[in-house]
């Protein structure tokens, strides 16, 4: 047995744990990460694609914006397609300048893992049987890699494993409560090198059903449509995907449509689950492994950026200036803002998609709500600040002092 030392050991390399492992390697802090997949795998996995402003801001931060800046895309609007009108929500006039970009996360991944291997920073992928131990106490992480066992020591563990990870699983059953909702479809998704049938997103609610018109670029689109969670990927051709898609769609976007074969197609189910308190002892849990929100809002991976924002700045204040306060407030901090997205998420779902079993006079009500917050503006901007993220602060740490 190898056994190493470290002050945080982060869990996990989606985009929590490397986002994380960049802003404390920016201040100094010891860390390591711990993975279970290969490096390829993670570099491969295609996710949603909005950052928020915040998140922009973030990155910027941890010094990994430069790939950002050139071919991310920002959108100032959206649009909401209903009752075959489309809706323009004016994102930017509605909060003071606010915008979104369009850059995958897939993306944002990648320029994590490249700045991590310039700086020549450690990391176990394929990692096997990883556990968390004694994290009331003294916190020490074990596995294998290569048939090499290891036990790494540490001050922290950050549990950055997403929704099916070890973390949360360790933690007593008396010590942690999660709420949860499950949504009765899945959305389908698929990505092909065609442009975009628009310049904004298009979210669609129609009465077949939601449906999606995203982008990575301007020449990569991202669609999806929502479907029974009884569906098999292998059931949908890209011929009935393009044509299911078109139904849902007003007549312009029809015919502006371009499609062409799929790169990626994939079912994913929608659920909304939060995990209370997010700190236990000396584990922190961060971005899916704390909580899960439906994709209709995009609001996932910038969960994920605001979890770190505030895991970071508690530890770089632990470190350098001594003060457990940041680590104290961790999870009532992360907590409000994820019960805001949680809600956000939610509602876009309901509001936007078709439930088998909502009443006549259910869809009525949905209707008139969503005639509402068009038709407003105090409604629209609701629906805007939301969308763009609510605002939190980013602490500066400039001229750290080495940590201690
Ligand atoms: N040991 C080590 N690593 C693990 C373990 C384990 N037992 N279990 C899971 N992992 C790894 C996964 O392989 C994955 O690489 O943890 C990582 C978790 O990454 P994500 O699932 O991407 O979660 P997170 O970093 O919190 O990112 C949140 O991802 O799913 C989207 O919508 C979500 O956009 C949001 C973002
Ligand atoms: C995406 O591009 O994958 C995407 C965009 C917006 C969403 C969800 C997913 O609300």
């Amino acid at each position: 047995m190898e056994i190493l030392k470290t002050k945080v050991a982060i869990i996990g390399s989606g985009p929590a744990g490397l986002l994380l492992g960049q802003l404390l390697y920016k201040a100094g802090i010891e860390h390591i990460i711990i993975e279970q997949k290969s490096a390829d795998y993670v570099a491969a996995r295609i996710r949603a694609g909005i950052l928020e402003q915040v998140s922009v801001d973030l990155l910027k931060e941890a010094g990994v914006d430069q790939h950002l800046n050139e071919f991310g895309l920002p959108h100032h609007g959206i649009e909401i397609l209903t009752g075959g009108e489309k809706h323009r929500i004016d994102l930017s006039a509605l909060t003071q300048g606010k915008q979104v970009t369009v850059y995958g996360q897939t993306e944002v991944t990648k320029d994590l893992m490249q700045a991590r291997r310039e700086a020549d920073l450690t990391t176990f992928y394929e990692a096997q049987n990883v556990k968390i131990h004694d994290f009331y106490a003294q916190p020490y992480v074990t596995f294998t890699q290569n048939d090499q066992q290891y036990q790494i020591r540490c001050d922290f563990i950050a549990g950055c494993d997403g929704y099916h990870g070890v973390c949360r699983a360790s933690v007593p059953q008396d010590k942690i409560k999660t709420f949860e909702k499950v949504y009765p479809f899945g959305w389908l998704g698929i990505l092909a090198d065609v442009p975009p049938v628009s310049d904004e997103l298009i979210y669609v609610q129609s009465e077949r059903g939601f449906a999606l018109c995203s982008m990575r670029s301007n020449t990569r689109s991202r669609y999806y449509l929502q479907v029974p969670l009884t569906d098999r990927v292998e059931e949908w051709s890209d011929e009935r995907f393009w044509e299911e898609l078109k139904n849902r769609l007003d007549a312009e976007s029809r015919e502006n449509l371009v499609t062409g074969p799929s790169i990626e197609k994939s079912i994913a189910p929608l659920r909304s689950f939060v995990t209370e308190p997010m700190r236990f002892g000396h584990l922190f849990l961060a971005g899916d492994a704390a909580h899960i929100v439906p994709p209709t809002g995009a609001k996932g991976l910038n969960l994920a950026a605001s979890d770190i924002a505030y895991l970071s700045s508690a530890l770089i204040e632990y470190y350098i200036n001594n003060s457990e306060q940041g680590i104290i407030e961790y999870s009532e901090k992360c907590l409000k803002r994820v019960w805001k997205a949680e809600r956000f998420s939610w509602w876009m779902t309901h509001l936007l998609h078709r439930f088998e079993t909502e009443s006549d006079f259910d869809l009525k009500i949905k209707q008139a709500e969503l005639a509402y917050i068009l038709g407003s503006e105090a409604g629209q901007t609701t629906l805007a600040e939301n969308y763009v993220g609510l605002p939190y602060e980013i602490k500066k740490f400039e001229n750290l002092p080495k940590a201690s």
